[in-house]
């Protein structure tokens, strides 16, 4: 049997700018990931995701590759990433680290190379396209806004990009591209990392034809819109390179893992196989509600062929709002964010932390000026951006910039954030990151004995209950109190109104509770 040590581990993401700055010019950096390293070992995580750390232009925060060899130079150099990942392992916590296949930086040599003359080879490995009319070459939209389309001045074609014009398409059609993927995934996983987070990864190969998305009226309000079913992206041959990355990452020993950025259900089913990725994100964005976060828990479990994985439970990343603001904000987005953990750290599968989660970070307010997310700029304001989830780490109280730096930080520290900091948590036993400790601890001290399936039981309104082999969850989602009739010994509770009288579980509103029954495992 091969070790599957990624099976049902706990994994951190670190968001390289935000995380800890060891030099103190305001920017996160690997050393300070490597001295933060004893915190991740306390707090009881396995794995680290590392965001891109490669040499980038930053237009997208690292999400632009300008060279996937090196180590940007804020960051610190592959001589710091050798220590990080010689120090991780040394703690026995393995290290993903982000790749980025779907496009590079525009400061990239290829692409630089491609605008250096007409006839340039270089040109082939990207989407330079006539355009129509003056018109871009298709009707296909960035993500980030706009048309997915730029045309440069002295450039007759247009070039593609579905996310910033900073970050051109790659050809995947094209063969010097896969293969300088596989050069580059190779050499990485010689380096020590242990696995990817692979970016937009079902977007590799765009549809030949390049066609345009056909409109049709809105079902509502009739205004033309895309129609849905029609695929631009999640080509077949998508598949042929995450079985040749499988293939490549199986010749490691231990087995070395690819996680895909997909949160669509309906395809994590087709690419989570046994030779293709071993996981994708089972993000749980659904508001605050038990049927609905039964049936979103239920659709990712179905996702995952029986036997083959499990789900990949998160709440929040470096793209999203985090998620004690979603589920309310304040006091009852804490209170229910404690309980949200408890009830997915149970559940069969990987977990995903996204840093600062563990402290209860809510989404940080940064001045319109401040902000820096191409989403924010490039929508003109329409949309917020994503710095309010990017804001550094609070580390320490009464110091400047809650200790993340001495200087001003990339991302300006929210008055008050030491509030939230590491040593102010770490002394109270009912603080987030206290509970993430337990809960981590205790999850660790259960694992052999948890079987990988779960099954629902009755439950009354707004709670959902499950049972995992001697393990027994319950989640009060509603307004009121409750008592249930649910034996076992108490063994965690979100917040301190849990409690067990002779015969009951009492759950105040916005809880959970973990339970030991003599259950046998397996039922
Ligand atoms: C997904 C990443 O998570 C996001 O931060 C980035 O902007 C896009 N992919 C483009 O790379």
């Amino acid at each position: 049997m091969r070790s599957s040590w990624w099976r049902n581990a706990v994994f951190y993401q670190v968001y390289v700018r935000s995380f800890a700055d060891s030099n103190d010019d305001g920017v996160g950096d690997l050393p300070g990931i490597t001295s933060r390293l004893d915190y991740l070992k306390s707090l009881g995580v396995d794995g680290l995701w590392l965001t891109p750390f490669y040499p980038s232009p930053q237009k997208d925060h690292g999400y632009d590759v300008a060279d996937y060899y090196g180590v940007n130079p804020e960051y610190g150099t592959l001589a710091d990433f050798d220590r990080l990942i010689e120090e991780a392992h040394r703690l026995g916590i393995k290290v993903l680290i982000d790749i980025v296949p779907n496009h590079t930086s525009s400061r990239h040599p290829w692409f630089e190379a491609a605008l250096s003359a007409p006839d340039d080879p270089h040109r082939a490995r990207y989407y330079f396209v006539p355009g129509r009319d003056g018109a871009p070459p298709n009707n296909w939209q960035s993500a980030f806004g706009g048309p997915a389309w730029t045309q440069l001045d002295g450039v007759p074609e247009w070039y593609m990009h579905l996310f910033a014009p900073e970050q051109p398409d790659l050809n995947w059609w094209n063969p010097v591209v896969p293969a300088e993927f596989r050069k580059i995934i190779t050499y990485w996983l010689d380096r020590g990392a242990d696995g990817f987070r692979i970016d937009v990864a079902v977007s590799l190969y765009k549809r030949h034809d390049l066609a345009d998305r056909p409109l049709i009226p809105d079902r509502i309000t009739g205004a033309p819109t895309t129609a849905p079913g029609f695929e631009i992206l999640d080509q077949p041959e998508v598949h042929d390179v995450y079985r040749d990355w499988r293939h490549i990452a199986g010749a490691y020993e231990p087995e070395r893992v690819l996680v895909g950025e997909i949160f669509d259900p309906r395809r994590q089913s087709r690419y989570i196989k046994q030779d293709e990725l071993h996981m994708a994100f089972a993000m749980m964005d659904r508001p605050w509600e038990a049927s609905a976060w039964k049936s979103r828990i239920d659709v990712y479990r179905r996702a995952v062929a029986r036997g083959t994985s499990l789900p990949s439970w998160t709440q929040s990343n470096h793209d999203v709002v985090r998620h004690v603001t979603r589920l309310g904000g304040d006091g009852v987005g804490r209170d229910r964010a404690k309980a949200s953990a408890l009830l997915l750290l149970a559940l069969p599968g990987q977990y995903f932390i996204y840093q600062g989660e563990e402290l209860g970070l809510e989404e940080a307010f940064v001045p319109p000026e401040r902000r820096e997310d191409p989403l924010y700029i490039r929508s003109n304001g329409r949309h917020q951006g994503r710095d309010g989830c990017r804001v550094p780490m609070p580390w320490r109280q009464h110091e400047p910039n809650a200790g993340f730096s001495t200087s001003p930080p990339w991302l300006p520290t929210p008055p008050g954030w030491d509030r939230n900091a590491v040593d102010a948590q770490g002394h109270s036993s009912t603080s987030m990151l206290s509970l993430y400790r337990r809960l981590l601890k205790v999850r660790r001290g259960l694992e052999r004995r948890l079987p990988p399936r779960m099954h629902w039981a009755a439950a009354p309104k707004d709670c959902l209950i499950y049972h995992r082999g001697p393990l027994s969850v319950a989640c009060n989602f509603g307004h009121r109190p409750l008592e249930l009739d649910l034996p076992g010994r108490l063994l965690l509770g979100s917040a301190p109104g849990v409690r067990r009288s002779a015969t009951r579980l009492l759950m105040p509103p916005n809880s959970s509770a973990w339970l030991e029954t003599r259950r046998s495992a397996g039922s």
